[in-house]
């Protein structure tokens, strides 16, 4: 959804596109090697959404690991925006997913000695966001979580619902292109999980972001415009079948 004040208007080019071509990926050494990816392409666009189903162990984490730049491929190429990621350096990739890329996980990975606030406002530290800047982003975006008086609080002091809450905003306040969620509802119960996936829909959309979810469950799939399964290391689009 573009609204009037969504600050890069999305309605004339996309304004980040990933596509991974061939991609190999295998694990171990010399004949206990084990393929996990196996020529897999896939292509998005900011402003989809797409859930990722998978049999455990069948490489899901290992794809997003690749798509976000905090693994590399074996063979095959990840181009973002048409640029391949094998000619960047060290430091441009670094910069990729710090800026670029938002990560949700299942097991939330806050820092529990930071409060809530503390939390989400190092991403935009770590994005040179400083000062009234930083507290008011930060306090925007608990306020659009709906936790803005909870920002003192400890992670082990809030519930499971409201720590992945937190992950969500963490994970989007710095405006990332590609929003990563690996089983983001994983381990919470129906209704948390409902509203959370409600809570990342909307703020990405506004945010006219690609959010990948790995996930297992229906109601995320169904909550996808695009679903895809990884069986046997390459990617299989499903047309329509989640669609009801
Ligand atoms: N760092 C690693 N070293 C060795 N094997 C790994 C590593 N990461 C993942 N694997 C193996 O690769 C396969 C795919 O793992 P993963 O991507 O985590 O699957 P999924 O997320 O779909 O459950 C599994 O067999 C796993 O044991
Ligand atoms: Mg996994």
């Amino acid at each position: 959804m573009t609204t009037a004040e969504d600050p890069q208007p999305s309605n004339t080019e996309p304004a980040f596109q990933i596509e991974l071509r061939r991609l190999e990926k295998s694990y171990g050494q010399g004949r206990v090697r084990r393929s996990v990816l196996n020529g897999l392409d896939f292509q998005a666009q900011a402003g989809q959404t797409v859930a990722l189903l998978g049999r455990s162990g069948s490489g899901k984490s290992t794809l997003l690991n690749l798509l976000a730049g905090i693994d590399q491929p074996d063979a095959g190429e990840v181009l973002v925006n048409g640029r391949h990621q094998s000619h960047l350096t060290d430091s441009e990739r670094t910069d990729f997913r710090r800026r670029q890329v938002g990560f949700i996980y299942q097991s939330f990975l806050l820092i529990p000695t930071l409060t809530a606030f503390e939390n989400i406002a190092l991403v935009l530290e770590l994005n040179d966001v400083r000062g009234g800047e930083l507290k008011r982003r930060t306090a925007t975006m608990l306020d659009d979580i709906g936790l803005s008086d909870r920002g003192g609080s400890y992670p082990d002091q809030l519930s499971g619902g409201e720590q992945q809450r937190i992950a969500i905003a963490r994970a989007l306040v710095h405006r990332p292109k590609l929003v990563l969620a690996d089983e983001p509802t994983g381990n919470l119960d129906e209704d948390s999980g409902r509203s959370m996936l409600a809570l990342m829909h909307s703020l990405v959309s506004q945010q006219h972001g690609l959010l990948v979810m790995v996930t297992h469950s229906l109601a995320v799939a169904r909550s996808a415009e695009r679903v895809l399964t990884l069986e046997q290391g390459k990617l299989f689009e499903r047309e329509g079948e989640f669609a009801w």
